[in-house]
């Protein structure tokens, strides 16, 4: 089945609600922040929030959302990525990387960067972003608990063959 990748859309929040939901991944706390970050993005500023939602089929599939580095120049966070849980390992979020890739390397970024935790609980999502051919680039142990390190991956993008 083909699959779409393309900006937010107003009516794309309950759809994506019930993919942070279902995402074993994110507490009701972080559920709720990504949720405020869709509301921003319904309603684009300059060098505000940026989002690729995937759709398959008609339905929302996952989507990806990125920002600019405040007072940075080309320098990119990726602050989350969600597919829907019925669909994961079919290689939608590689090309939810690859779109957001894409985007970036168009307006001469230079990197894109992605925070995540050390915990057993996330290990699955850093096999991901090392099979899309993320490094980490910095780590602050005992970060967000104790044993709970802060890893940043990165990927440079304007030294891409
Ligand atoms: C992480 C996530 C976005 C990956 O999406 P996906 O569509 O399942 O990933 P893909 O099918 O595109 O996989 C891309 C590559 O990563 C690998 N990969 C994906 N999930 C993996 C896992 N759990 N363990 C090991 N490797 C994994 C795949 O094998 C694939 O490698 P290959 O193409 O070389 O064979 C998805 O699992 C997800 O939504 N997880 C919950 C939310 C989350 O953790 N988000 C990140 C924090 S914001």
């Amino acid at each position: 089945m083909d699959l779409i990748l393309r900006d937010l859309r107003t009516g794309d929040r309950s759809a994506l609600e019930r993919i942070l939901l279902a995402s074993a991944a994110f507490s009701a706390e972080e559920v709720a922040v990504a949720l405020e970050l869709i509301d921003l993005g319904e309603e684009p500023v300059a060098d505000g929030y940026r989002f690729v939602v995937a759709e398959r089929g008609g339905a929302v599939a996952g989507y990806a959302c990125y920002g600019l580095v405040p007072l940075s120049d080309g320098c990119y966070d990726l602050y989350w990525i969600a597919v829907d849980p019925g669909l994961h390992g079919r290689g939608i979020g590689r090309r939810l990387m690859a779109a957001v890739e894409e985007r970036l390397v168009r307006q001469g970024a230079r990197w894109l960067l992605i925070e995540t935790a050390g915990k057993p609980e996330y290990e699955a999502t850093r096999a991901f972003y090392a099979r899309v051919r993320y490094q980490e680039v910095a780590r602050i142990p005992d970060f967000y608990r104790l044993g709970d390190d802060k890893i940043v991956y990165g990927k440079r993008l304007d030294r891409r063959p």
